[in-house]
């Protein structure tokens, strides 16, 4: 008999987790305006509001932080990142930010002037906010195939190379950089190809442009080339990460994903110049060089995560859950983004909440429901998130509606996953009985999800 799978890793410290009742849970939304964000973490039971920052850390981990040196300049720990992020990407210089959006604020501020263009495949919210403050503008490059979220396709990350080189045609001296996610998170935590990096890096060199990978997921990305992209099977995940950074000239990280550490970030490049400009505001707004923002125990701990987490039995443990839970989906007919990504499963509620217009935002609706059944706390991908037009300021209802359910690393177990199948599809077979989902009655004028207060359409 063949043996089944099975995680890579023990459990050697628990935290204990709690139930709640629907009584409970009906008080503790409406006292939190219908938005999760605004629940204190005691009133949820499976926290799928995010993989970043929630992952738990390995016994290497915690062990190498008791070596932490705290040394305000030149702390052994710093250079013990560094050697590490040089071994595993290839790029030399390495400056410590405390988490992702720092980086971006630190290098951005140094290379994004007001009127520049960067083009990508769906900025995340923090880079498009970091791009825009600027006056600048972030342009969607992703390939039109992302949108659908019922068509299977590998790489549903992919950049048009079509899309791209017209943006980069038409705005000849406005482009600071390009800059691609991988994995996409905005079109569901999709893998980009090595052959559609290699696009890029080629277009990039013909219009003499520089690239960044914004590499949050960096390591989910090279597990999905090994495993989906002809040539790379019997290639290791580290000598698909080395190749994947060959052909880009700078990278941002935001370490609470990938290198499973609970708060922490870079930006490492092979250019003197991008890394002079980056120093000029790392100092005023992370830190010394050899700190920024980080403690010298969190440095330690975030060498040895990268290290773990590209190796292919940790990823293929965390991206195997993330299927297991697609799987459930698909046995009960619950509509995501296919296939399942990386890091999170994302539901497809505009199909699934059909009687509910959209100016009641059907995907808010579906995750206060899934909270009110069984206390899993997701988070909506959609119209809220999707803000509304700077100029006309009406609600943006173009882009999709989703329900994320992000997975945290090394976290929960396949049981739990049965639990969130089982709860969503309590409220998918109630679909058709649900007409009206909430109203906005109180909105921040920028980034209106995290605070947003709602109330229900009877
Ligand atoms: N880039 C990507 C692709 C991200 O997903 C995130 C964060 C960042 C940059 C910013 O990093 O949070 O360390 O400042 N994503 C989290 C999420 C918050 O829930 O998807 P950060």
């Amino acid at each position: 008999m063949e043996l089944p799978f099975a995680e890579s890793w023990r459990i050697k410290m628990v935290e204990p987790i709690r139930k709640s009742s629907r009584q409970e849970r009906e008080q503790w939304i409406k006292d939190a305006h219908y938005n999760v964000f605004q629940l204190p973490a005691d009133q949820v039971y499976i926290d799928l509001l995010t993989d970043s920052g929630t992952g738990a850390m390995s016994d290497r981990q915690w062990s190498a932080m008791m070596m932490g040196d705290e040394s305000y300049a030149g702390a052994r720990s710093f250079f013990n990142m560094r050697d590490a992020v040089e071994r595993i990407t290839g790029f030399p210089i390495v400056i410590p930010t405390h988490q992702g959006r720092a980086a971006e604020n630190v290098l951005f501020s140094a290379l994004v002037k007001e009127g520049d263009i960067v083009p990508g495949n769906s900025h995340f919210d923090t880079t498009k906010g970091h791009i825009e403050s600027r006056k600048a503008f972030a342009v969607d490059c992703t390939i039109d195939e992302a949108r659908d979220t019922q068509l299977e396709h590998p790489f549903k990350g992919n950049v048009s190379i079509e899309k791209l080189e017209k943006v980069c045609e038409e705005n000849k001296g406005r482009i600071p950089f390009i800059i691609v996610t991988v994995t996409n998170n905005t079109a569901g935590g999709q893998p980009v190809s090595m052959a559609n990096l290699r696009a890029v890096r080629e277009l990039a060199d013909r219009h003499g442009l520089r690239v960044i990978l914004d590499s949050a997921r960096f390591a989910e990305n090279a597990y999905f080339i090994k495993t989906r992209e002809e040539g790379y099977a019997d290639k290791t995940i580290k000598e698909i990460v080395r190749e994947m950074f060959s052909l880009a000239d700078g990278m941002t990280m935001s370490a609470k994903k990938d290198a499973i550490v609970n708060m922490g970030g870079f930006i490492a490049t092979r250019h003197e110049d991008w890394a002079e400009g980056a120093r000029k505001y790392s100092i005023p707004f992370e830190g010394y060089l050899t700190y920024g923002g980080m403690n010298g125990r969190d440095m330690e701990a975030l060498a040895v995560g990268l290290d773990e987490n590209t190796e292919f039995d940790n990823l293929h443990t965390r991206i195997h859950q993330v299927q297991y839970l697609a799987k459930k989906l698909d046995e009960y007919g619950i509509p995501y983004q296919r296939p399942a990504g990386g890091h999170a499963i994302f539901v497809d509620a505009s199909k699934i909440l059909v009687n509910v217009p959209k100016e009641e935002f059907p995907a808010q609706t579906l995750t206060v429901l899934l909270y009110l059944e069984a206390g899993i706390r997701g988070c909506e991908i959609g119209y809220i998130l999707a803000d509304r037009d700077p100029v006309t300021r009406e609600n943006r209802f173009g882009g999709l509606d989703l329900l994320r359910l992000a997975i945290p690393r090394r976290t929960y177990t396949d049981n739990h996953m049965d639990v969130i199948a089982a709860a969503l599809k309590n409220v998918f077979d109630r679909r058709d009985e649900i007409k009206h989902g909430y109203r906005i009655t109180w909105e921040a004028p920028l980034m209106r999800h995290f605070t947003v207060q709602l109330e229900p359409v009877e």
